[in-house]
């Protein structure tokens, strides 16, 4: 059976920069390969073959492949990898030339006129369809493997199922964009909220913890507003000095100041018809925060070197990772902006407060990186026990970066606690303890309870939330320890 349908052009073709003599032409195409008819007496078997030809009505098209067949009459390439621009090109060019076929292009099964699916092999004919070449790659793609899982033993078919289906679906509760992982309660409520706040221009603030997530978030926002065609923009406070970040925000004219040489836009007019997110914004000097506050009233907004505002279409996302309150209390915010920002706020909570989802993570991190290394390995049990111990302050960026540096240092295939620089609670260390009244955490280690009690700056009840275990239990740790 064949899996590329092929039309039988005639077709004028260059073969690697040079014309290959006036008989030279592709008689049979199709998106895997194409015969080419001619006499080619210097191309080899396993030669690589660059070509050009014309593709009526749709163009000049280039594409490369291998000879992997010598006959009298030509020779037959097989097509490298096409990008999917070219591969949507070729397809509806080849699409037009299967109108009128009376067999099935894969089976051969003859037809009066073709069915909407062959009834020999199944495949569907319905080559017009937006979503055929989708279907095609697909299905292709599950005919090789089915071709070749016979002689697959099941690891080596589990490795390709894990391939095939990167996250199972039943983990992703959110469809907002595949990446932005979460089945928590805590992160469910999240989505809610992205979901709702996306589709209208109201001003966003989103709070968390560096690493939570929080330009994610933003992005997600903008991905699934009416805005996502135009510019997602991001600027960070903290990282432009404050005297500069006035005119990286709202630009300046030309001769404003020594320097201003030609005029300069800003990012909110950059982002104009886009998102503009505006991170650490507690870092906002006051003239600043005057400024944004001016926009967020009428969307007014003024380059530097003009009296005369301008208005600007964009939607603004701000996020800090302090404690904007404080901020507040002691005047380094203004409380009329900040009552502006807040109207709705996005808290994400840190991943030691999202129970399961620091595993999801981690397996999909673990995943990813291997894929991008080309490595397979997997978590050692000690090592999902280690990071759902862990308080991770670095939160989902220190997550992945100690998977990334596990995977790239670390040559045994099972990942351990010690590969992930974390303390290995199974293993046969001093200072172990049974926790008593604990949920089944099982041992906890001195130097995890010191460093969850810094973390939470010594705050009883969220280092026994982290820790698993009740606040008088955190006290007889405290004491047994001698911390
Ligand atoms: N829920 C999540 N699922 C998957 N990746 C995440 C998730 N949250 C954060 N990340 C990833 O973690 C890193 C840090 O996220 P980021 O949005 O930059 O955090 P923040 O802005 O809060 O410091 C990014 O690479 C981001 O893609
Ligand atoms: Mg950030």
């Amino acid at each position: 059976m064949r899996l590329f349908p092929r039309i039988t052009p005639e077709l004028p073709v260059i073969l690697n920069g040079r014309l290959a003599g006036s008989k030279a032409m592709l008689s049979s195409l199709s998106l895997g390969g194409a015969f080419l008819r001619g006499p080619f007496p210097s191309v080899k078997i396993g030669d690589s073959l660059f070509m050009k030809y014309n593709l009526p009505s749709h163009g000049l098209f280039e594409n490369s492949g291998r000879a992997v067949r010598k006959e009298t009459e030509g020779v037959a390439v097989q097509f490298y990898d096409l990008d999917s621009s070219s591969k949507m090109k070729l397809w509806k060019y080849i699409a037009e030339g299967l109108g009128n076929l009376h067999a099935c292009p894969y089976c051969g099964h003859t037809y009066e006129g073709l069915p909407q699916a062959c009834a020999l092999c199944g495949w569907n004919l319905d080559f017009h369809s937006p979503v055929y070449l989708e279907y095609h790659q697909k299905t292709c793609m599950l005919q090789r493997l089915h071709l070749k899982a016979e002689k697959l033993s099941a690891d080596q078919l589990r490795r390709v199922v894990d391939l095939l289906e990167p996250e199972s679906p039943r983990q992703l509760s959110t469809e907002l964009f595949p990446e932005f992982l979460g089945t928590s309660q805590v992160m469910k409520e999240v989505f809610v909220k992205i979901r709702k706040v996306a589709p209208t221009d109201v001003p966003v603030l989103i709070l968390g913890e560096s690493g939570t997530g929080k330009e994610l978030t933003a992005l997600a926002i903008h991905e699934r507003s009416k805005r996502k065609e135009k510019g997602f923009v991001p600027i960070n406070c903290a990282a432009i000095p404050e005297n500069l970040l006035e005119a990286e925000l709202f630009g300046y004219e030309k001769g404003s100041y020594t320097g201003a040489h030609t005029r300069k836009i800003g990012k909110f007019e950059y982002a104009d018809g886009g998102t503009l997110f505006l991170d650490e914004i507690a870092e906002l000097p006051p003239a600043l925060q005057v400024k944004l506050l001016r926009f967020l009233e009428d969307q007014m907004i003024e380059r530097i070197g003009t009296v005369t505002g301008k208005k600007v279409n964009v939607r603004f996302i701000a996020a800090t990772n302090c404690d904007l309150q404080a901020a507040l209390a002691c005047g380094r915010f203004r409380p009329d902006l900040f009552y502006r920002l807040e109207a709705f706020t996005i808290k994400l909570p840190p991943i030691r407060e999202r129970g399961e989802d620091i595993l999801l993570l981690a397996q999909s991190f673990l995943k990813k990186f291997s894929r991008e290394i080309g490595v397979f390995r997997e978590f050692a049990p000690e090592a999902l026990k280690a990071l759902g111990n862990y308080g991770w302050p670095g939160n989902v960026r220190e997550l992945a970066n100690k998977i990334r540096k596990a995977l790239v240092l670390g040559s045994d295939h099972f990942v351990k606690p010690k590969d992930l620089d974390l303390p290995d609670l199974e293993g046969s260390g001093q200072g172990e303890e049974p926790a008593e009244g604990g949920n089944g955490r099982g041992k906890i280690e001195k130097q995890k309870v010191i460093e969850t009690l810094e973390l939470c700056r010594h705050n009883i009840s969220r280092t026994a939330k982290i820790l698993g275990v009740s606040r008088p239990t955190v006290y007889h740790l405290k004491r047994k320890f001698g911390i």
